[in-house]
């Protein structure tokens, strides 16, 4: 099938790319004329495991194409996906005006006699469909012939090829029988369920999805702090919660809480929808306060050891919100880098990949970025683990007290294991377990 993607972010870029992988033929339409270059050049804007290698082989496969017309795009292809940012505003609510902004410039170029389908992949409030469909049908003056479809996109950074090629499930919302066969097409390859919804549910499926997760994580850290103050071990009691089929184990590790560029937005955004409903959500609420809280009793600790953190030698292991990516965004780690350069502490970071966006966009300012782990730790009071990134575990740990000045570490993430560690001589404070 003839698919057009508008925005060649994440989602954009990944969907397009897989899609291609799977036969169809792919548009990725961006208004960023320099990223379009880089993409006809063959270079990667973002950082995604498998992405660069399917980019190129589609590319080559004559199955994938990037343009910053939105008019070629919407000419060639029968089903036109959103795939634009949808920022957080300062009181929670989302920025929909890239989506009103895509959807004028669809309405634009729409042509009669062609009949198109519309598909929303952004994470947006519910009932912005009925808003697309108003808008295009408002901007066109052509009585132009399209339906609007809620698809949802449940990638997580880092692994967002596997989990677009394998999907637990795909949620189509619509209530025109011909646009849903038509997304049941472009699935098939995929092989995964297909829930068919109206659009207001499907999109709020999206919301519900990460705020349940985000409400899972925030369980085990309140849970973390009662080990704590009890001496119990958070991983036990995750595992043995976990291992009951109707909770599972996946989204129980405790640490020093959820970032990145969707669930602390969503969230806020869940909230601020229920609010606008009438039926606030406060339970996300109380999600979001222990979210912050586990951040804040992190550094306690640190302060509490190191008792005056100005002038300390602090060596931070993570930049990245999660491992496996460049992205720095909402990232916890960076929020306690910030917090450590405020109150005057001298800080060296590693990250195997977040460091370059960090740098370039001035995420994190007034720190030494090393050039390994070992680097980093060299002549530090402390070190800091604060991203789970696996090559830490590799990092051979009678160097790394041998660089140190103290060997203090703190472990953020649960990524060590507490007897190895102290068997070094070091002292070792983790989270929810001694
Ligand atoms: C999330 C959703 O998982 C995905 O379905 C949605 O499409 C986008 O938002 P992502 O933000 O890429 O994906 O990362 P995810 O792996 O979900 O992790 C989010 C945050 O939660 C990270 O900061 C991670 O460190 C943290 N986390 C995750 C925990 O603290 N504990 C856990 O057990 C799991």
């Amino acid at each position: 099938m003839k698919l057009c993607i508008i925005g060649s972010g994440y989602v954009g870029l990944v969907s397009g790319a897989c899609f291609a992988e799977v036969g169809h033929h792919v548009t990725c339409v961006d208004n960023d004329a320099r990223k379009v270059e880089m993409l006809l050049a063959g270079k990667v804007p973002i950082y995604e495991p498998q992405l660069e290698d399917l980019l190129h082989k589609n590319v080559a496969a004559g199955r994938l194409h990037f343009t910053t017309s939105t008019e070629e795009g919407v000419d060639n292809s029968e089903v036109i996906f959103i795939a634009v940012p949808t920022p957080p505003q300062a009181d929670g609510s989302v920025d929909l005006s890239y989506i009103e902004k895509v959807a004028r410039e669809i309405a634009a170029v729409l042509k009669p006699g062609q009949y198109r389908v519309v598909v929303d992949k952004s994470t947006v409030p519910v009932k912005t469909g009925e808003k697309v469909a108003d808008t295009i049908r408002r901007y066109n003056k052509t009585d132009a012939d399209f339906d609007v479809v809620s698809n949802p996109e449940f990638l997580r950074e880092g692994c967002a090829v596997p989990d677009l090629m394998k999907p637990d499930r795909i949620v189509v919302g619509s209530n025109s029988e011909r646009a849903i066969a038509l997304m049941q097409k472009i699935y098939e390859p995929f092989m995964a369920p297909v829930l068919v919804t109206d659009i207001n549910s499907a999109e709020l499926i999206k919301h519900a999805a990460n705020s349940f997760l985000a409400l899972k994580i925030s369980y085990i850290n309140a849970v973390a702090q009662i080990c704590e103050a009890s001496g119990a071990n958070v991983e036990k009691v995750a595992d043995g919660i976990g291992m009951d089929h109707r909770i599972g184990r996946n989204f129980l590790n405790a640490g020093i809480g959820y970032g990145g560029s969707c669930f602390p937005k969503d969230i806020a955004a869940f909230i601020a929808i229920s609010e606008n409903l009438g039926v606030p959500f406060t339970l996300l609420k109380e999600v979001e306060r222990i979210n912050a809280t586990q951040r804040d009793r992190f550094l306690a600790k640190v302060r509490e050891a190191l008792w005056v953190l100005k002038d300390k030698k602090i060596a931070v292991w993570g930049l990245a919100f999660k491992p496996d990516t460049d992205d720095v965004r909402s990232s916890v780690a960076v929020e306690i880098v910030r917090a450590l350069v405020a109150e005057g502490a001298v800080v060296s970071v590693y990250d195997p990949k977040g460091m370059e966006k960090a740098a370039e966009f001035k995420v994190v300012e007034g720190v030494r970025f090393a050039e390994s782990p070992l680097d980093a730790a060299r002549d530090a009071e402390a070190l800091i683990i604060a991203t789970e990134w696996k090559e830490f575990q590799q990092v051979d740990l009678l160097d790394v007290k041998s660089v140190m000045h103290t060997p203090l570490i703190f472990d953020g993430r649960n990524l060590l294991d507490p007897a190895t560690v102290r068997s070094f001589g070091f002292t070792y404070t983790s989270i929810g377990r001694d």
